[in-house]
């Protein structure tokens, strides 16, 4: 059987998203047996974290298997050796690799040469691990992810493009509010759009945070400097000026709406000092959550016979 790669929500089907939700859900109340007994997992970061690489490496543990943290700096990827003897060399050992990197061609290149599957621990381009927590968050604090309205504010990065093409995968609508030149890329409008055809769902664009939060459900917030963007801190810190996220904002979303920022958070910039304890903020959950959807992925894609 082929391996499969986890580089871009896209890479599941709008039923498997919702498949993977709902078994996320049910590893949380515990896991049964050993599914990744006597497998390996690298996990491979270019890049600071606290939540992805803890959460992996515990649902690793979980799930009986071995994971092992390697950082860019000490494997040199692309320096020291090259990214495609790299990807080859830990196919040989473990089952899995997770890798965290600066662009996603090098995860490409990283999933083209390795014969084990590659899941994407967040690039310049997805962070589609988290928006999994994230779906799973909103359906455990909501009606229904059928029709529910996202606002997103801010940035249209990374962690935007993952949650409006989740967004659109299990139909709930998504607008995003960002200064001009900061839009999420053509090509996510795109496939998000492609993806919620034949039902009402859709995604909008629109400069004001005000508007976009208008009847929302779920208003949700990312960093307005990203990981290898620190040579823009100055220009984007005053470019992003007015999207702060506050309970004033919250206030003009739907009645009982929930805050959301997949961490870490910058307060004084995308959210005001007060807005991880504001009280509909489940910022936690949604940080717990990342453990419980990672195992659900983990277990689709090497819970089966040992490939080695
Ligand atoms: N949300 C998230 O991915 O956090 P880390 O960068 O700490 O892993
Ligand atoms: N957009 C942020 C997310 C961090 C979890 C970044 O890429 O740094």
């Amino acid at each position: 059987m082929s391996k499969r790669d986890f580089l871009s929500i896209t890479d599941l089907s709008p039923q498997e998203v919702t498949d993977l939700i709902l078994r996320a859900g049910k590893l949380k109340g515990g896991v049964q047996g050993r599914p990744l007994a006597g497998k390996s997992v690298a996990m491979l970061f270019e890049k600071p974290s606290l939540r992805t690489r803890v959460s992996f490496d515990v649902a690793v543990h979980q799930l009986g298997g071995h994971p092992i943290y390697l950082s860019g700096d000490e494997v040199g990827l692309g320096g020291r050796e090259a990214v495609s003897d790299v990807a080859r060399v830990l196919s040989r050992y473990v089952d899995l690799v997770v890798a965290r990197t600066y662009s996603h061609q090098t995860l490409q290149e990283l999933a083209a040469y390795a014969s084990v599957p590659v899941v994407n621990a967040l690039s310049d381009v997805e962070h589609p691990c988290q928006a999994l927590a994230d779906i799973l968050t909103m359906n455990e604090h909501t009606t229904a992810l059928a029709g529910l309205r996202i606002a997103y504010i801010g940035d249209g990065n990374n962690v935007a493009a993952s949650l409006a093409l989740a967004a659109s995968s299990v139909g709930a609508s998504f607008v995003i509010a960002s200064p001009p030149g900061y839009e999420l890329p053509s090509d996510v409008v795109r496939r998000a759009e492609a993806l919620a055809v034949g039902s009402a769902t859709a995604i909008d664009q629109v400069t004001r945070p005000e508007e976009a939060v208008e009847g929302a459900d779920v208003v949700y917030t990312d960093v307005w400097v990203s990981m290898g963007q620190e040579a823009e801190t100055e220009k984007r810190l005053k470019e992003f000026q007015g999207y702060q996220v506050s309970p004033s904002l919250m206030e003009r979303a739907k009645p009982g709406a929930i805050f959301m920022h997949p961490l870490p958070a910058h307060r004084g910039e995308e959210v005001s000092e007060d807005m991880l304890d504001y009280p509909r903020s489940v910022v936690f959950d949604q940080t717990e959550n990342r453990l419980h959807a990672q195992k659900a992925i983990l277990e689709l894609l090497i819970g089966g016979e040992s490939t080695h």
